[in-house]
């Protein structure tokens, strides 16, 4: 392997240049969303019944691994009682109404339903913020009927396990297993350009990284990982179940007939693959496919622009060294 136009650790400054959100961004956003928190939790004091029970972080800025592309902040919102509607335009209207209660120097236009979320919207700086619902009956892990952004409907899991669980991948590797998941989702921004049709979610990504890391792949070396992702991708064809056993024992994962099966690792019945169709699978293994044969030829190539040029496949023209 020819490492000598472009190693390691020239994927590694790429990263810090290119990909990732910068560390004041991110404190920034998350210091924007624990002000709303705060906020909710002042008013509940006041309020015992409020049925609006807590805001919290959620998505790549709560785990972090976030990109610099970030454009919202996700928080997650517990909403308790037999009155919450369950129909989901009702129940974000329901929602929004009741953050513009909880939130009253907020206009109410700043609070707005969208198709499966609540936008809060920030005058001058900083980014909108994404709540989305979750039905809530106590249950102490947090575990509740989440809307799902992708179709609407209900899917019961737990948003603090889910940290939980990349916490600990995080820990496994420090600084590499967060930012390879960062790598290959901005490798996926630049497929979900140049190819149409082309989706891959990101807590898709991050199971299937998070899979590598427990049969002890080292993320130690960027170029490798990279190239075991998008290897263990093709290889598979996208359709080898991935199951983790951090919260319950995998032997009771049931049957499942969707044809890629990346189970919750906090809840043994959500497939969180189950929207994805055979050909939207086949079009990842194919993109996985170049991008191993590019990832190769780069290794492989003897001048430095066409080391270049390959990994310019993987992500884009914004990659010079
Ligand atoms: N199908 C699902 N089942 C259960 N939980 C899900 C599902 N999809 C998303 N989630 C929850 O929503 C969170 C955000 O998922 P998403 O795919 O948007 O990833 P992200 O880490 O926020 O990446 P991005 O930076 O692209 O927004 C996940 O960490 C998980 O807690
Ligand atoms: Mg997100």
């Amino acid at each position: 392997m020819s490492r000598l136009h472009v190693d390691h650790a020239d994927i590694a400054r790429f990263a810090e240049d290119k990909v990732n959100l910068p560390r004041d961004k991110a404190e920034e956003y998350r210091a924007q969303a624990r002000r709303l928190r705060e906020k909710l939790e002042t008013y509940l004091a006041e309020h015992p019944d409020f049925t609006l029970k807590k805001m919290m972080l959620s998505g790549s800025l709560a785990k972090g691994t976030a990109l610099r592309s970030l454009n919202d902040i996700d928080v997650a919102c517990y909403i308790s009682g037999a009155s919450a509607p369950r129909e989901i335009a009702a129940l974000l209207e329901y929602l929004a109404e009741r953050l513009r209660k909880a939130f009253p120097n907020f206009s109410p236009d700043q609070v707005k339903p969208q198709t499966y979320s609540v936008t809060v919207s920030f005058r001058g700086t900083g980014l909108d913020v994404d709540v989305v619902p979750i039905l809530y009956d106590g249950d102490p892990q947090w575990y509740g009927n989440l809307v799902s952004q992708d179709d609407g409907t209900f899917l019961k899991t737990s948003i603090p396990l889910h940290l939980d669980f990349a916490a600990r991948r995080k820990a496994a590797q420090k600084t590499h297993f967060a930012q390879v998941v960062r790598l290959a989702k901005y490798w996926t921004r630049l497929m979900k350009r140049e190819r149409h049709g082309f989706r891959f979610k990101s807590f898709m990504v991050e199971m299937v990284l998070a899979h590598l890391l427990d049969e002890g792949l080292d993320f130690s070396d960027y170029p490798e990982a990279l190239q075991h992702f998008f290897t263990y991708i093709a290889r598979s064809s996208f359709r080898e179940r991935i199951v983790f056993s951090d919260y319950y024992p995998a032997s009771t994962v049931g049957r499942f007939t969707e044809p890629v099966q990346i189970i919750d690792p906090v809840n043994a019945e959500n497939n969180v693959s189950r929207l994805y169709t055979r050909a939207q699978a086949d079009m990842i293994v194919d993109a996985a496919l170049d991008a191993g044969d590019a990832v190769d030829s780069a290794l492989a190539a003897p001048t430095k622009g066409e080391t270049v040029y390959y990994w310019q496949k993987v992500f884009g023209s914004s990659f010079q060294v």
